[in-house]
């Protein structure tokens, strides 16, 4: 059972933070030069189907991490450092997502369907603030979680 928890965890995280990385390094500086309308199409295209594999990811973050704190660690009592580390980071991570999701995505959406690119622009830039900071978090995280075994 903690294999098949610990698998559905891992993919999460991976799928989560390699998601993350591919917009950060690779998409977003490829569609720079575009002119706006086009750039925001293909970054509102891109984003429109990563967000809802996010939700499922850190559904499968969850379900993994805290059922595997049951079958492994045999509950909250005792657990050690890295997994609480990763508990905060995790939530705090979250928490910036569900903020991205009801605030700037959805002005963002709002906007690309008005086309009105000047408030589009305004809300990707709070996206990326917010990926930004959720990719350093969530690589830090999988360190943590990968190597806290050997010192947590
Ligand atoms: C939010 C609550 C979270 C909980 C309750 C949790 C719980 C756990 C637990 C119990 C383990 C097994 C570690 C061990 O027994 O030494 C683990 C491993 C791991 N976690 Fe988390 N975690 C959380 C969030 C995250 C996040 C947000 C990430 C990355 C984005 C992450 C990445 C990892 C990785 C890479 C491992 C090692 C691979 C594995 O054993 O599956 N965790 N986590």
């Amino acid at each position: 059972m903690t294999t098949v928890l610990l698998a559905l965890h891992a993919l999460g995280a991976v799928i989560w933070v390699g998601g993350m990385w591919l917009l950060h390094t690779a998409v977003r500086p490829a569609v720079g030069q575009l002119e706006p309308p086009q750039r925001l199409a293909v970054m509102h295209g891109a984003l429109a189907r990563f967000f809802p594999v996010v939700a499922i990811a850190i559904a499968a973050i969850l379900v993994g991490g805290y059922g595997a704190i049951f079958t492994a660690h045999g509950g909250f009592a005792g657990l050690p450092l890295h997994i609480d580390l990763m508990q905060a980071s995790g939530w705090i991570m979250i928490a910036l997502f569900g903020h991205l999701w009801f605030a700037p995505w959805r002005r963002m959406k709002d906007a690309v369907a008005r086309q009105d690119w000047k408030a589009a622009v305004a809300a990707i830039g709070q996206i990326r603030t917010i990926v930004t900071i959720n990719l350093a978090l969530g690589l830090v995280t999988v360190v943590i979680g990968a190597t806290g075994r050997y010192w947590g």
